[in-house]
């Protein structure tokens, strides 16, 4: 345990440093050893003064999360902070920190116990906690406003955005900013310090302020959330209380948070994000190649989009669209989105131009022997994009990878026109592919490990979170949708108006509800999917989408679907739709609204889980978290039917007269969760 924090003296500068890879994370033996060597350094004669810095790639990037949940599980306690954060700062020498890489959440609080901050230009702070349903708790709703004044520290811990170090130094936050190396240029810094000062007794910075018109800012956009707006009370008593007294109030404040369902979810979110990415039996070396070039196939939304996003991570991209008109109006679409965001403020010109001149539009094949990778985004048709894979196959350098953009055919039967099966898989990127996060990774039977790799690495580079999954109908997010979408159509059917479906579904925390969701996307397009859909996925016979469909009502598109448009795209309710939708007139409670959609997506999730089209739960998760809008506090639709319990689940799934997943039935049973099931 030594090791984890060490210490030297370089003439009369003690420094202590913390070695607890990957991120320096404070876990059990960390702090105690921070003490320890404050305690070490304070009492040799030859130290004047103090710096703390991290080994590694970062200072420190909080308490350790896993300790949270051992807390939770009733397996720990709670990591011992104070103790640690109090020696630093009752040090009688100077204590200097030290910061490059991240200093968040529990690394930033140690840092404001010490006396002096330096970070090196790139380096960023901040209070992240309220991300994983936290507060600051050892310290920091107190401090903070010491340093940067109420207001700021409020913004800062309420909707956890990191600052730079620039901006930390002109907040006051940090002293120095050191250019070239961090170490000595700290102990440079120490030496021009000769006293200690805490941050505690710092209250010129704390004039009250009131903080109502953000508490109203947070409720409407942090809509249900919790540690939002507990860490404004938090930092708000930090104007009003004692420092003791404050630490006392936040420390009370914290522990409500860590015993909340939100705090356990954005927990799991935490980590889920992180496990998509370990694929079972691909393993950490499986080789990667490089993506220097790329190109895509089609003009449309899509092929636009993901040219975007690949020309955004500094990739030079083809795009082919074989009419000219069409090619045109892509490119014509795509200056426009860079345009909007140089006046919206999130990119300079130049940056802007940058990446525009990245994407080369081509009516041929020209160039298309040199790419890396060629993604597909043609109308989705089957015997279209077989036509465009046996084109490929005879254009694309050997080791090309040949993706698909589809999102519900079969990724095998388009790899089986071509000469290199093991190079083909499907990229299903969710609109607009420049914004949405998602990009659900299709293995065929034949892909090699090499190119679900490369794929992965390649999401990650475009600032993406990749989630493999099998092939099969509608993969694992459509799949599932479209059941939870019958659902919402039945209870129009059956007496709903489409508002209260939407509105019940986003009062539950979805981003947007299904109905608007298909207005958005085309009614049209859900037609076709639900005509190709194998029976048994999403047909229980609700006929809606149906009568939308022959009523020409094909969405937004076309100024009215579920909703009638304005010309701002605004949704009216719409008598019309009631008048060709409903069957019933009953009065539907928001509650069976919320279970029968959100039970349905559950119930699918389980055959998905069950065939293995998703190898774990929390694939599916980070699935409807990251493309379909689930809300995070929730942690996802598996995760919150564990927190519902699988027994009451199947308890409504069978009251609806539903088959329930065998899955379910079987874990259910066994009084597990769905985190119980171990890839294949
Ligand atoms: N506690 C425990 N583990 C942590 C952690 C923490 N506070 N922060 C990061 N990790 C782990 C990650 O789970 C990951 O583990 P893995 O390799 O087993 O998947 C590893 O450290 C690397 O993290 P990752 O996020 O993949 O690295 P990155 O370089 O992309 O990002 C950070 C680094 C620090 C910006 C990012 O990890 C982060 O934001 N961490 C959380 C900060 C936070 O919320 N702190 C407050 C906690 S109360």
């Amino acid at each position: 345990m030594e090791h984890l924090v060490t210490f030297s003296i370089h003439d009369s500068v003690g420094v202590i440093a913390i070695n607890n890879p990957p991120v320096n994370a404070l876990s059990s033996g960390v702090p105690e050893g921070i003490k320890t060597a404050v305690h070490a350094l304070e009492g040799n004669p030859r130290v004047r003064s103090i710096v703390v810095i991290g080994g590694g790639r970062t200072f420190v990037a909080g308490a350790d999360i896993h300790e949270f949940v051992e807390v939770l599980e009733g397996r720990g306690s709670m990591p011992a902070l104070h103790p640690a954060l109090s020696a630093v700062e009752d040090c009688t020498k100077p204590v200097v920190m030290a910061i490059h890489g991240s200093a968040l959440g529990g690394g930033l609080e140690l840092a404001m116990a010490g006396h002096y901050r330096v970070a090196t230009p790139e380096a960023q702070v901040g209070q992240p906690e309220v991300k994983i349903g936290l507060i600051p708790g050892a310290g920091g709703t107190q401090r903070l406003p010491r340093l940067v004044g109420i207001a700021k520290a409020a913004e800062m811990c309420a909707f956890g955005e990191p600052v730079s170090a620039r901006e930390a130094l002109a907040l006051g936050l940090i002293d120095n900013i050191v250019e070239g190396d961090l170490l000595p240029g700290a102990i440079e810094f120490a030496r021009t310090i000769t006293s200690a000062r805490k941050t505690r007794d710092r209250i010129e910075k704390l004039a009250r302020v009131d903080l109502g018109p953000f508490r109203e800012l947070c409720r409407k956009a942090r809509k249900n959330l919790i540690a939002p707006l507990a860490a404004l009370d938090a930092v708000e008593a930090a104007g009003k209380l004692p420092f003791e007294q404050g630490l006392r109030r936040e420390a009370e404040i914290f522990e409500i948070c860590l015993h909340s369902d939100q705090c356990r979810a954005l927990i799991h979110v935490f980590f889920a994000e992180r496990a998509v990415a370990k694929v079972p039996d691909i393993p950490k070396g499986t080789p990667v190649s490089p993506i220097r070039r790329a190109a895509v196939i089609g003009a449309g939304t899509m092929g636009g989009g993901i040219a975007m996003a690949l020309a955004n991570a500094g990739i030079p991209v083809l795009i082919r669209d074989a009419d000219e008109s069409a090619l045109e109006r892509g490119m014509t679409t795509i200056g426009q989105n860079y345009d909007r965001s140089v006046k919206s403020g999130r990119l300079t010109p130049e940056a802007a131009e940058e990446r525009l001149a990245r994407i080369t539009p081509e009516l041929g094949w020209t160039g298309f022997e040199h790419a890396d990778i060629v993604l597909e985004a043609v109308f989705e048709s089957l015997p279209l994009k077989q036509q465009v894979f046996a084109e490929l196959d005879r254009i694309a350098k050997p080791g090309c990878i040949l993706a698909t953009n589809t999102s519900t055919l079969d990724v095998d039967a388009i790899a089986a026109v071509t000469s290199r099966p093991q190079s083909v898989l499907g990229m299903h990127f969710f609109s607009p592919a420049n914004v949405m996060r998602l990009v659900e990774v299709v293995r065929g039977k034949a892909t090699e490990k090499s190119a679900i790799a490369t794929v992965m690495a390649l999401a990650k580079a475009l600032k993406k979170v990749g989630v493999v999954v099998r092939n099969g109908f509608g993969f694992v997010g459509n799949r599932m949708f479209l059941p939870y979408m019958e659902q919402a159509e039945l209870l129009v059917e059956e007496g709903a108006s489409p508002e209260q479906v939407d509105r019940a579904l986003t009062d539950f925390g979805m981003a947007m509800g299904p109905l608007a969701v298909a207005d958005l996307s085309g009614i049209d397009v859900f037609w076709r999917i639900q005509q190709e859909a194998p029976s048994g996925i999403g047909r229980r016979g609700a006929s809606a989408i149906e009568e939308l469909y022959a009523a020409g009502r094909y969405g937004q598109k076309s100024g009215a679907g579920w909703y009638r448009y304005d010309e701002n795209r605004k949704p009216v309710s719409d008598p019309e739709v009631l008048a060709l939708i409903q069957k019933e007139h009953r009065k539907l409670q928001d509650q069976e609204i919320v279970e029968r959609c959100v039970y349905a997506l559950i119930n699918e999730g389980a055959r998905v889980l069950e065939e293995g089209i998703a190898l774990r739960a929390v694939d599916i998760d980070v699935i409807y978290l990251t493309g379909y809008g689930f809300p995070a506090y929730r942690g996802g639709p598996m995760f919150y039917a564990g927190t519902v319990g699988l027994d009451k689940i199947l308890e409504r799934v069978r009251a609806f007269e539903w088959q329930p997943a065998g899955l379910l039935e079987q874990l259910a049973a066994e009084g597990k969760t769905f985190e119980a099931i171990e890839p294949a």
